[in-house]
């Protein structure tokens, strides 16, 4: 998953300084970062609970939260009732529910813990994911009563692609089916079943009680029958290889550039895999350029080796360009550069993916603008078919393609969760709408290249004596866009301009013949247009578009697409009431009559353009006058 940076939900009260505080304490004790998870009321909050109460080493946060709770509690965690605790874990994780995941920091003489608590409704996927993209370990609760749900199901398939390697199933509430060891074994060999389809080979089994604390610290007198180590046990004992990522070759993907004018010019981020001497030689991707590490800064100096997992400041031998995003790689082993691939998508927002729209793809430090194309598959996590879908919605775990605006320096995420993992943001709303898992970049995007070509746009334009434009008009259905288009296009025309009309209606009678209303069709109508109308100022032409193109963010990819100043976007601002009041085509008392559905301004939305080129206001203005004035401003141009 992508880095913790951008996922790594705190709760209130925890700062990355009481991390580190908490962090430099057990220095010397091996990291387990878990996560538990599972359906709700699976008693996921005794669990943890249990497990804090039982070693007796609450962090000092959650006291001082439980005690500002005004609550008798005794210190440093030894004599805090247990029903306590858990009301206040579960009430905290109540309030979080909506905001994301809770991390608590426990530790015992072995080892040391981050357990990441996340909710369990089936609306928090993204939580889920959230909490993951950092642990080594998933403990799947599932109550001894209900045995292996859905949400048992989309968790353990979630927690095998985000590539966590150690799975517990926690067969809880043991105490309400009388400790009975046939039962258990039912729910085990269910598991067993489902966890082997999709790829978990091996996990490992536990019959607990979080409540009563059976096998969680130690054996359980209620269950002789079960002589494996306890819950607490088996965290403290099992085997996380913490060198793995070590092994691998350098990647250190570059957060900021230390006083880039000064001598010192240092590029600090966290080494994401492998190691790093002075002498090492290394180059920084997308470029490409190779250069040698003179330095390695650490705020505790020095060192002659940095490893995975620390923040270093390297500095080069020779002046080269490297910036916020760049990945200094090992010079041998770089890791692939593309702008093409196929990607596991797991869409967390209550709007569906719109294949074709722009969203900000971001990995590691990288940032770049992505779009999906429509789904391949999506899959049904209780039977695991395939299934089609022309787009994503909450919750769904599906496989696209995806192109970036710029190249990407990645790795598959098998190998690297830190190079391969990704999230998508929606462009106006900021929020976090996907994660991903990068598989492969797409052969195409190595073979397809562009073909220089000796007769170029200039010389197009100059043969037509002109400046190639696209006059975008945008507006409600009925608000005079192509009467208005058609007769800036004859004024155009009589001044021996080259141009060409785009329109809604013909282009959805050819071109977009297959396209319809709905949102995600709508994005890939507009997105089809601004490539043609890109091909046609290509060709010279001034182009003319008149579509409702109803979402600021496909229009404001459009404009993207153009050459600088080329793209002149025009409002035609009618009300609503009075396109309605119009109604030429008779479509919009269709839509009132619920005989056409998505109809714009109806029961689909039109998003105004906030700040146009030109504004049209209908209400004031014949569209003589308003052609008029389209002209003049673009001759003025
Ligand atoms: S856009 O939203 O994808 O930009 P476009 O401009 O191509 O729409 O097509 C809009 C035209 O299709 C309208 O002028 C109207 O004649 C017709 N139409 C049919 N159904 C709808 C609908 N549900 N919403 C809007 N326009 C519709």
């Amino acid at each position: 998953m992508a880095a913790g940076e951008h996922l790594s939900g705190r709760p209130a009260g925890t700062t990355a300084a009481d991390v580190e505080a908490y962090l430099a304490r057990h220095r010397q004790k091996s990291l387990l970062r878990f996560i538990t998870c599972g359906s709700v009321d699976d008693g996921k909050s005794t669990l943890i609970g249990r497990l804090l109460y039982d070693t007796k080493l609450i962090f000092e946060d959650q006291l001082a939260a439980l005690e500002a709770d005004s609550r008798q509690i005794g210190t440093q965690g030894q004599d805090i009732d247990f029903a306590l605790l858990v009301d206040g874990l579960a009430a905290e994780r109540e309030q979080g529910i909506t905001i994301d995941v809770a991390y608590r920091f426990f530790a015992t003489e072995k080892r040391k813990f981050i357990v990441a608590d996340t909710p369990g409704h089936e609306q928090y996927t993204r939580n889920m994911v959230t909490g993951a993209s950092t642990a080594d370990l998933a403990v799947i609760l599932v109550d001894a009563r209900k045995g292996v749900l859905t949400q048992t199901r989309r968790h353990s398939y979630l927690v095998h692609l985000i590539g966590i390697r150690h799975v517990v199933l926690a067969v809880n509430k043991m105490d309400l089916v009388d400790y009975d060891r046939a039962r258990y074994e039912a729910i085990v060999a269910d598991y067993d079943a489902f966890a082997r389809s999709i790829g978990i080979d091996t996990f490992t089994a536990l019959p607990v009680s979080g409540l009563r604390g059976d096998n969680i610290t130690g054996p359980s007198a209620n269950m002789p029958w079960y002589t494996g180590a306890g819950l607490l046990g088996h965290l403290e004992a099992v085997d996380i290889d913490v060198d793995a990522a070590q092994r691998r070759p350098l990647r250190l993907p570059v957060q900021w550039v230390n006083r880039p004018n000064s001598e010192f010019r240092g590029f600090s981020g966290l080494i994401a895999t492998g190691t790093v001497h002075p002498g090492d030689a290394v180059r920084v991707l997308p470029t490409g350029r190779a250069t040698t590490v003179t330095r390695i800064v650490t705020a505790d100096g020095e060192p002659e080796l940095a490893v995975a997992g620390q923040s270093v400041t390297l500095c080069f031998a020779d002046e080269i360009d490297c910036s916020r995003g760049d990945v200094i790689v090992q010079a041998d082993e770089p890791p692939q550069v593309a702008d093409q691939f196929e990607a596991t998508i797991v869409w967390m927002a209550e709007e569906e993916m719109l294949p074709g729209r722009p969203y900000w793809l971001k990995l590691a430090t990288q940032t770049v603008t992505a779009t999906v194309h429509a789904p391949k598959h999506k899959v049904n996590v209780n039977t695991l078919e395939r299934l089609a879908a022309k787009t994503l919605d909450l919750n769904a775990i599906g496989v696209a393609t995806l192109s970036t605006d710029r190249p990407l320096v990645f790795e598959p995420y098998q190998h690297d969760r830190a190079l391969g993992g990704f999230i998508l943001v929606d462009k106006l709303s900021h929020a976090t709408v996907g994660a991903g898992m990068l598989h492969f970049s797409l052969r195409r995007s190595q073979n397809v290249h562009w073909q220089a070509l000796d007769v170029s746009r200039e010389k197009h334009a100059e043969l037509k004596h002109q400046q190639p434009a696209v006059l975008w008009f945008t507006g409600l259905s009925g608000a005079g866009k192509s009467t208005i288009a058609n007769l800036v296009e004859k004024k155009l025309v009589s001044l021996n301009r080259h141009t060409f009309l785009l329109d809604g209606d013909n282009v959805r009678h050819g071109l977009n013949k297959d396209l319809g209303f709905t949102d995600a069709d709508r994005v890939e109508n507009i997105r089809r247009v601004g490539e043609v109308a890109r091909l046609m100022t290509d060709a010279g032409l001034i182009v003319l578009t008149a579509f409702i193109s109803p979402f600021r963010a496909e229009r404001a990819m459009v404009r993207q697409m153009m050459a600088p100043g080329e793209f002149i976007e025009i409002f035609v601002d009618t009300p609503l009431a009075q396109a309605e009041a119009r109604d030429v085509k008779g479509l919009y008392r269709k839509a009132r009559a619920g005989e056409l559905r998505n109809f714009t301004g109806i029961d689909s939305p039109y998003e105004a353009p906030e700040d146009p080129e030109i504004r049209i206001d209908t209400t004031r203005m014949s569209p003589e006058q308003a052609a008029d004035l389209i002209v003049a401003r673009l001759l003025s141009d």
